[in-house]
This record gives structure tokens, sequence and C-alpha cells, in this order.
């Protein structure tokens, strides 16, 4: 797989079809037959999340949770072809391709019951929902044929998957890391297919960024979700997470797209007014030059 063609995706066209019947044909068009198995994905997994997935679009909810909801099974999507990618691109590696995809699949998967129950994605540092942490134990009980031992290894890899840092040593837990930053910088690259008002709680554009997120930015370091609180709040925090992959295949893939770039103009798209936004552009451009001149080169 190309990274060109690792984040596109058939496009979700409702048009006048029952909701429920055509999410359950578009999931089996994207995880099952042969785009299923190109990515590894069992039938039994693919069965698994699609009528997780169905039994949420099936209940009534406005058109907002509707959309998080298409946004999910996407971005699930990229994801597992983002994490599949890796690590075909790490043959050395002793990958078990289907427990990776696995771990891609099942990574957001109560994003469906937050959409429901909360109509946000955002978690404060005080919520009790934690969608990675719901997702673990969901994966923990899921009614798959699987060793424990990768069971194990993937419930671990999900809990982990959106904390700001990870400090452990599991090879899944790190690819899926990577994988899923990978995905949302495609998508956050191609705005419109996320509704990023989901993640932020500002309008998109208040037109001020706090210099601390800046800050971190610079010193190359990822920038904390307090931070963020509009749209480019966002896309910095994002583009900081250049300086946060693990393996050399991600960053190696990041570099062959144009996504970091097209992330930096869309903040100058959105702030054209923006001081801060004005001043620093520069400096953010050099970043990337600088990110892709250290990533290693195709072999
Ligand atoms: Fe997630």
């Amino acid at each position: 797989m190309q990274p060109a063609e690792a984040f596109t995706h058939p496009p979700f066209e409702l048009g006048n079809n029952p909701l429920e019947e055509y999410t359950r044909e578009y999931c089996a068009s994207i995880f099952s037959g042969e785009a299923g198995q190109k990515l590894h994905i069992t039938p039994e997994a693919s069965q698994w999340m699609t009528n997780h997935i169905v039994d949420y679009v099936a209940r009534p909810m406005d058109a907002m949770t509707r959309d998080m909801m298409i946004g999910k099974i996407v971005h699930t999507y990229h994801v597992v072809k983002a994490i599949v990618m890796i690590a075909e691109n790490m043959p050395h590696h002793p990958w078990d391709l289907q427990q990776v995809a696995l771990a891609g699949m099942g990574h957001d998967i109560t994003r469906f019951d937050q959409a429901y129950d909360q109509a946000t994605f955002k978690e404060r540092a005080d919520s009790l929902w934690r969608h990675a942490h719901k997702g673990a134990e969901m994966m923990e009980n899921a009614p798959l044929s699987i060793t424990p031992e990768s069971r194990r290894a993937i419930v671990h890899a999900i809990d982990k998957h959106s904390d700001k840092t990870y400090d452990g040593e599991e090879w899944l837990a790190k690819l899926l890391r990577d994988a899923d930053k990978l995905a949302l910088l495609a998508e956050f690259a191609q705005i419109g297919d996320i509704d990023v008002k989901s993640y932020t709680d500002g309008p998109p554009s208040r037109g001020e960024l706090p210099e601390n997120a800046y800050n971190d930015f610079f010193k190359g370091n990822l920038v904390d979700n307090g931070h963020t609180e509009t749209y480019g709040d966002v896309m910095i925090r994002y583009l900081s997470w250049m300086n946060g992959l693990y393996f050399p295949e991600t960053r190696r893939i990041l570099a062959e797209t144009n996504i970091l770039e097209r992330i930096a103009e869309k903040l100058t798209d959105y702030y054209p007014d923006d001081p801060f936004v004005q001043k620093n552009y520069p400096e953010i451009l050099d970043q990337i030059v600088q990110f892709k001149k250290e990533a290693p080169q195709a072999a």
C-alpha cells in the first residue's frame, strides 16, 4: 500500500437509503471480503465491529451525532490501513498481522457509545468517560477466538492508545499510537472528513492561540490536550505529533505525504489575521522541513 492511497475511503453516500442497512453494507465493503482480506481483518472481527456499529446507528439520534459516528467508521478504516501499512513496512518484525489489524479495528469501538451518550468526543481531565478504558474493557470480553496473550496485548494497546504519553515497552501499543496519529493527521489535512468541532468546545475561529501551545510545539514537545480550546490549538497539537512517533517507518510514511504542509496551510486559512500565526508560520514550516529531512528514506 502506498501512503497516498492509505487514507482514502469509499464515500459514505446515504442518499435515501435506510441508515442501518446502508451502514451494514458500507462496513461490509470496507471491513470484509477482498478489502478485509487485504487488511488482515478476520471475518469474525469484521462481524463483531459491524454489529456494534449498526447497534448504535440504529438508535434515534440527531444529524450531528450520526455524522460523528460515520466519521468514526471512516477513522477506524484509516487506522486499520495505517497500522497494517506500518507493520508491513517492518517485515523483519514478527508481527501477527491479524492481531495488528484487530487492535486498529477495536481501538475506538466505544466512540459510538460515547457519541450516543455524550454527543461529544471531548474527555475532560475530570471526566469518568474514557473511551480508551471502556474500549479495553470491551475487548477483554469480546467474543473473539484469539489467544489470551494476544487479547491481553490488544487490551493494553487500546487502553493506552490515547494517553498523552506512553512509558511502556509494548510494541503493539506503540504501533497503535503511531497509526492513530498518522490517520488523524491525514484526516485533519482533509478537514471535512471529520468534524473538528466535535473535538473542541470553542467556535472554530476564535482567533487566539495560547502561546504555551506554540512554545511546546517549538521545543519539539507534544502539545497538551488541555491547551486545545480552538480549532487552531487542535492543529498545533496535531502537528506536534510528528515529534512523538515511535517507528522510523511511521515517520517515513508521513514524510512521503504532504499531510503536515496541508495542516499548516489550514492554520493560515483559518486564522488569517492572527498575529501568533503570522509570526510563527515560517517557523512551523521550518519544523516540517526539518522533520522531512530527518525522516528515514525508502530503501
Ligand atoms: Fe481513540
